[in-house]
């Protein structure tokens, strides 16, 4: 192993720079060249890439986004870009190639991989929607961020009596809703695993008013529906103020916390050592707190599972 290239891609998510920086330092340290390639697929494609060294990842440990920037490339879904991509990798003479994004990114990837170019996939995305991993990384950042909406929501929805309806990022995956829902001390939490009945959650609504509830959060996982449209719902039926809270983009930045530092840190080492061992077609994870890696159609192959237990916890402390 020679000379590899790296890319971020997807989404962005508070963490990926970390993990750039640990893919260039680590493979500097193992005296292999390193290509960034800018804007994902897009940039493979274009031959966006530059050479990187030590100091092109300074100062970015603590940085949101990604330095590389990225990109959501169409071209790169055809056998036709995906060809594009594999022939600029060979101009470049790229011996293995690091993607960080998310099961869209590493889809690609993997089929990099089955043209013969050895890939290694290192999960970077808030939604947390790889079941292989315990972990990808900017999910608990994006958890703080969320949390810290809450706690200013709860504020003001106290204070007026109102239901706050929260609806936060995820794509089909309910891990944001239900991990903030119970660190915020949410009434209910609702996530596309689950969905809901209206009835239900405003009966819910009425019995806490009756115990003396003065507010009511409900996080909304966006999978499920608009928190507008939720809100206007429930107003409708229980009579009580609501108002909708979409968090949006917020979610997607800010400094990485100290645990996707790490893990970001953790993974880009990894990603290396799997490369220089020869393997290919391959994804970063951690398991038990353990970082391991795992075949990328595994991984890709795995349905994803509702952590019952926590949705349990998530009901009995909202009571
Ligand atoms: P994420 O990696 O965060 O899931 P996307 O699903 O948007 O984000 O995927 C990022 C990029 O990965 C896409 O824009 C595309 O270039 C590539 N990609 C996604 N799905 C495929 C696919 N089925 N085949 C080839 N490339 C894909
Ligand atoms: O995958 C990350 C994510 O932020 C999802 O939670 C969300 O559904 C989507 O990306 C938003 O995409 P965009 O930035 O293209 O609006």
């Amino acid at each position: 192993m020679k000379t590899i290239a790296v890319l971020t891609s997807g989404g962005d998510a508070p963490g990926m720079n970390a993990a750039l920086r640990a893919v260039v330092r680590m493979a500097i340290y193992k005296g292999i060249r390193v290509m960034g390639v800018q804007r994902g697929y897009s940039g493979l494609i274009n031959g966006e890439l530059f050479e990187m060294d030590r100091r092109s990842v300074s100062d970015i440990i603590h940085k949101g986004g990604t330095i590389l920037r990225t990109a959501r490339c169409e071209e790169f879904k055809t056998p036709e870009g995906r060809e594009k991509a594999a022939n600029v990798l060979r101009v470049f003479g790229i011996d293995g190639l690091v993607v960080i994004g998310g099961d869209g990114s590493f889809t690609g990837a993997q089929y990099l991989s089955e043209m013969g170019i050895a890939t290694v996939g290192i999960p970077g995305t808030i939604d947390n929607d790889l079941p292989y991993t315990e972990y990808a990384i900017g999910f608990d950042t994006a958890l703080n961020t969320v949390l810290d909406a809450i706690n200013k929501i709860r504020d003001t929805s106290s204070s007026h009596e109102r239901i706050s309806v929260v609806e936060v990022m995820g794509r089909n995956c309910g891990d944001i809703a239900l991990h903030a829902g119970i660190g915020g001390g949410a009434e209910k939490v609702i996530i596309p695993e689950k969905g809901y009945e209206i009835d239900d959650l405003c009966k819910t609504i009425f019995e806490g008013k009756l115990r003396g509830k003065m507010h009511n959060l409900i996080i909304l996982a966006e999978g499920v529906g608009g928190a507008n449209e939720l809100a206007k719902e429930i107003e409708e039926i229980t009579g009580i103020e609501s108002r909708a809270t979409i968090l949006g983009h917020i979610q997607r930045g800010g400094s990485p916390s100290a645990f996707d530092r790490m893990l970001a840190s953790r993974m880009g080492v990894a990603a290396v050592e799997v490369l220089m061992e020869g393997k290919s077609g391959r994804v970063i994870g951690m398991r038990d707190g353990k970082i391991i890696d795992e075949d990328i159609n595994t991984a890709l192959a795995m349905p994803r599972k509702l952590d019952e237990e926590l949705y349990e916890i998530s009901k009995i402390l909202s009571y």
